[in-house]
């Protein structure tokens, strides 16, 4: 019998999950907040956040539902939003999604976007809320699409980036500053010419490594072979000269995989900086059999984040090294069968393909320097069908993270990533390898405390 539950990727109790929230370090926990949709395993109810806290990134408890929509200002759904540390607290920033009842397009009539935000000593318990920006504090030529805050401290200024739509359909973000963090004044409209997109979700403007870098959701790029073959992408900028006049550089997508959407980095307490990202994609024409059983969608496992010599690279944190159970096997050019879970690793000096579960093929291409991720069974991939990406000709690493019903498939280090849903019919997978030699570690499961809670 097929078993879809994740074992080492956060997933809602029931119901439906998107966008990682408020993701911080605080009082002994990491906390991971997320979209959730209780009640409705296809989304369609209003948004909540969800939470998970824990220790280590290896143990997590799910403790319940925190923040629901339930003022006039937020009552179509508590939105994607960012967490900062505050004395004892934490602040939570968010978007109040309020939709009209009515003949409205919802894009320039109809909807409200308030930036709200609520403070919590422990992501359990929240305060009051206080509505800080409506839509008549963004700029005038803005649609009323605006959303997102991510908020954090520089040389003692409160800044904060919200994503949003312009009247002419551009997508941009708009940069504020706070003395406080609670009164706001607008620093600065940030949009490319010619327009990059219709509208910018989940800006995210971090340091790394002495640069700064600015990661958006853009929707309404042109698709290409090997570039936005996902409907909406995910992808980052640097910005030479900082947030408050530098122009972007040219745009990295994060995963070149079918599922990847809306990812938040934030600050472990050792400085790494970590990106976690839905495991998902909306409005995708592919879909995923869990929601028959009540539950859909899944976070991505943390990630470290690095600049390396070609963009910024990513690899899963090094505490998930610490899930290896028992001895590991090296196959060459065989089949084999795959414990679920898993992580493969090797590198490829050539043409190379991995087949798993009889209908998911990662293959590379050195005559094209194309690496393809194609499902040959429907059943298997949802709908799902083929993605590439440019590689080059050079030995490749591999390091692929296979959970009950995802893979993660890191190349050289991260430079390159893939993110996937897979339905496989069995806990147990063949792999057919061909090209290269393959270490295979089986894994334990993560532990989950709380999933059972109902609120
Ligand atoms: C991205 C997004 C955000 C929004 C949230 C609503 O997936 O559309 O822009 O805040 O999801 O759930």
């Amino acid at each position: 019998m097929a078993d879809w539950r994740q074992s080492f990727h956060l997933e809602p109790p029931q119901g439906w999950l998107n966008d990682p929230n408020g993701l911080c370090y605080f009082g002994g926990f990491y906390h991971v907040f997320f979209q959730y949709c209780p009640t409705h395993a296809n989304g369609s109810g209003p948004k909540h956040w969800g939470h998970y806290q824990s220790p280590d990134l290896l143990h997590w408890t799910f403790t319940g539902t925190p923040l629901h929509p339930d003022i006039p200002q937020d009552k179509s759904g508590a939105y994607s939003g960012c967490a900062v540390l505050c004395g004892d607290t934490v602040r939570l920033y968010y978007t109040g999604n309020v939709k009209h009842a009515g003949p409205y397009d919802y894009i320039r009539t109809g909807r409200e976007a308030n930036t709200i935000l609520v403070e919590t000593p422990d992501g359990i318990h929240i305060s009051p809320k206080q509505v800080l920006l409506t839509n008549a504090d963004y700029p005038a030529d803005c649609s009323l699409h605006v959303r997102d805050p991510k908020v954090w401290r520089e040389d003692g200024i409160w800044k904060m980036v919200l994503g949003a739509r312009s009247l002419a359909d551009a997508g941009r973000v708009l940069l504020y500053h706070s003395d406080d963090g609670l009164a706001w004044r607008l620093a600065r409209v940030l949009e490319p010419q010619p327009a990059f997109g219709y509208m910018w979700e989940c800006p995210d403007c971090f340091p790394l490594e002495g640069r700064t870098w600015l990661s958006i959701s853009p929707q309404g790029l042109p698709h290409g072979e090997t570039e936005n073959q996902n409907i909406y992408q995910s992808g980052y900028f640097e910005l030479p000269g900082g947030i408050e006049s530098g122009n972007p550089g040219p745009f990295t997508e994060w995963d070149m995989g079918f599922d990847f959407y809306a990812p938040q980095t934030f600050e472990a307490p050792d400085g790494r900086r970590l990106l976690i990202g839905w495991m998902g994609m909306p409005d995708a024409d592919y879909h995923n059999p869990t929601e028959a059983l009540g539950w859909q969608h899944c976070l991505t496992v943390p990630r470290e984040v690095t600049a390396g010599p070609h963009g910024l690279r990513q690899r899963p944190a090094r505490e998930l090294d610490a899930l290896a159970d028992g001895a590991p096997s090296t196959i060459r050019n065989g089949t084999a069968v795959l414990p679920l879970p898993c992580r493969l690793q090797g590198v490829a000096e050539g043409d190379f393909s991995l087949t798993l579960a009889g209908g998911l093929r990662l293959e590379r291409d050195t005559g094209r320097g194309l690496v393809s991720l194609r499902f040959t069974r429907d059943s298997l991939g949802g709908g799902r069908t083929i993605r590439r990406a440019r590689v080059g000709n050079a030995p490749l690493r591999l390091d692929i993270l296979v959970d009950r019903s995802s893979l993660e498939i890191y190349l050289n280090d991260g430079e390159t990533v893939f993110s996937t849903r897979f339905y496989p019919d069995e806990p147990q997978v063949p792999l057919v390898a061909e090209g290269l030699p393959l270490t295979v570690q089986p894994l334990r499961p993560m532990e989950f405390c709380g999933m059972q809670k109902k609120d």
